[in-house]
């Protein structure tokens, strides 16, 4: 990134940049090291733009997510989130200090001023879940997730299966090959688990993953179950392939 900046800057005294990130990664399940991020900016007269869509109230002091753990919340000049992960609704905001943002997105944000504003209904689920992100409840279902978190992550290992990232409600299992992730959706599906599988272009070609997201609600034997699937689809897909069939039998 700081070559990219310094590259800029040696071309363009002037240029306004934002350098643009997230607080947790959706497809890899890993975060930015924002310290050195913010200093980079900072010696660029770079703005920061971050989406916390996926770590505001499952990761942090309080649900503040990775620039809260990180200590940086008041460095980042944009926060930009979504309600629809831990807040269980929809919508989302853009939180800055700088009264000139809200002016950018009244004349700029074309679905901000053309769509219809969140109802009240949703408002109020969001509000509701800010209450329960910042207590005591947000901080006992923090504690049960990065619970899950691990357990899914010893269990992973334990059978043999490749993870991506970083321990985070977001728990990438590799695959690889399109083919293979075809094949390995299909046989979990049909074994009772719905889990998403992510393909290229969302993710590098031959990079295939299954994204588990992570619920404190799960018990430790629904995810011994989802792992001992995902472990047998793959096997499962990787035979069907191997031997020249298109589809894996699992019934
Ligand atoms: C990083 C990131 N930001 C924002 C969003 C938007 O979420 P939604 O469309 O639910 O508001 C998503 C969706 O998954 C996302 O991954």
């Amino acid at each position: 990134m700081e070559e990219i900046l310094a590259s800029i800057r040696a071309t363009d005294a002037d240029a306004g940049i934002v350098v643009v990130t997230e607080g947790l990664f959706s497809m890899d399940g890993d975060t930015p090291d924002f310290r050195a991020l913010v200093a980079a900016a900072k010696r660029y007269d770079a703005l920061t733009l971050v989406d916390v869509a996926h770590d505001l109230g499952a990761l942090g002091p309080g649900g503040s997510g990775a620039l809260g753990a990180q200590g940086v919340l008041d460095d980042i000049d944009i926060i930009t989130g979504a309600f629809s992960k831990a807040f269980g609704t929809n919508g989302g905001f853009v939180a800055s200090r700088d009264p000139n943002i809200h002016w950018a997105q009244l004349c700029f944000g074309g679905t901000f001023t053309y769509s219809t504003a969140l109802s009240p209904v949703q408002v109020a689920v969001a509000n509701c879940a800010m209450d329960i992100v910042t207590g005591a409840e947000g901080d006992a279902r923090r504690e049960a997730l990065m619970a899950n978190v691990q357990y899914v992550r010893a269990g992973a290992e334990e059978r043999g299966l490749t993870l991506v990232g970083a321990p985070s409600p977001i728990v990438p299992v590799h695959i690889g090959s399109e083919a293979l992730s075809r094949l390995a959706g299909r046989a979990s599906f049909r074994a009772g688990l719905l889990a998403t599988c992510l393909e290229f272009p969302v993710v590098p070609r031959g990079a295939a993953r299954y994204r588990l997201s992570l619920s404190p609600a799960f018990t430790s034997a629904q995810l011994d179950r989802a792992l001992d699937v995902i472990r047998d689809s793959l096997a499962e897909a990787a035979d069907a392939l191997a031997n020249g069939r298109t589809s894996a039998s699992a019934a």
